[in-house]
């Protein structure tokens, strides 16, 4: 069960992990590595599957909601990891840089499209596996190919064809993404850096940005908007415990303080059964769970 000698400088027992959350929840990961190289990744995959416990891997947290109580697993961050590179018309990025980064690196350098996913925590890694995107662009249309720990523990290079990208979502989430390419149209930088402010601009004053929030906590369903959904069923300002539903946006539940996980998922629950009874629409959420084991 301890980490194995090579891997053991990396790994910490028994962490906090609301820190490391834009909520701010969350219980305490049982391990957790933190990977300065791609065989430190190889080696927590290897030590998970050979423990027996899941490999979870920790972006910038963004997108998560973890669990009150014990997360029996080992903990995964590429922290260490955040690299960007520019090569001609391609980023080549590790995927512990914050996706701001690597996007305003290749702004600077005048690599046009991925301006358009301003104002999108978290990291490379996240957005890979997520898909992250909102109305200007998604990661997956600027991907080239991929360094990539499949579920078998494999390092493998894959290219932008052989990787299923959907809404919020990719073949990706199955193993560990480590580096990505990036290829892009050529842009002027000014230009381009210019478009990431008024992008940042028109989010800021939509969505609410000052506060412990995990993004949109619903995916849109197909050509509606889950936030005005929830509006329209008189969900804002909705409170359970510390967890309420943003003001500003229907689709943001924040943390006023004091939420722990188990507010946010009654809060979850209930706005999806005010949905589902007056729209008649099942929502999906777009937040990762990390389950916990709690305190009987
Ligand atoms: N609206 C309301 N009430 C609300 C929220 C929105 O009436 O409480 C209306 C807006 O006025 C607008 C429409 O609904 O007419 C769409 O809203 P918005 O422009 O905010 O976009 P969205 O569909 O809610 C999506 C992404 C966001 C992304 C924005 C902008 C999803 C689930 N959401 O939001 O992504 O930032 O577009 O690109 O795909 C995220 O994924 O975490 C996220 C925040």
């Amino acid at each position: 069960m301890n980490p194995p000698r090579r891997l053991a400088p990396r790994v910490s027992n028994d962490v906090p992990l609301n820190e490391r959350t834009t909520l701010h929840i969350g219980g305490r990961a049982r391990w957790f590595v933190e990977a300065h190289s791609l065989r430190d990744v190889a080696d927590a995959c290897q030590w998970a599957g050979e423990s027996g416990l899941p490999l979870r891997v920790l972006g910038g947290g963004s997108n998560l909601l973890v669990d009150d109580g014990l997360i029996d697993a080992v903990v995964l961050s590429l922290a260490g990891m955040k690299r960007v590179q520019i090569f001609g018309h391609s980023a080549m990025a590790q995927c512990g840089a914050a996706l701001s980064h690597v996007i305003l690196t290749c702004a600077s350098n005048g690599l046009a499209g991925p301006e358009g996913l301003a104002g999108i925590p978290g990291t490379l890694g996240g957005a890979l596996a997520m898909n992250a995107g909102g109305r200007y662009a998604e990661i997956a249309d600027f991907v080239d190919r991929v360094v990539w720990i499949d579920p078998d523990g494999e390092l493998c290079q894959l290219y932008r064809e052989e990787i299923k990208f959907g809404y919020r979502t990719s073949s990706l989430r199955d193993g560990v993404v480590v580096e990505a390419i990036l290829r892009t149209d050529a842009g002027n930088p000014t230009e381009l850096k210019e478009r990431y402010r008024e992008i940042m601009r028109e989010k800021l004053r939509v969505q609410p940005y000052s506060v412990f929030s995990a993004g949109c906590s619903f995916k849109n369903p197909k050509g509606l908007s889950a936030g005005r959904l929830i509006d329209l069923a008189g969900c804002k300002g909705l409170r359970v415990g510390g967890a309420q539903v943003s003001d500003r946006h229907g689709n943001f539940i924040v943390n006023t303080g004091d939420a722990n996980a188990r507010d946010m998922m009654a809060l979850l629950t209930t706005i999806e059964e005010r949905v589902q009874s007056m729209h008649d629409i099942k929502l999906e959420r777009e937040v990762q769970i990390w389950p916990g084991v709690r305190a009987a």
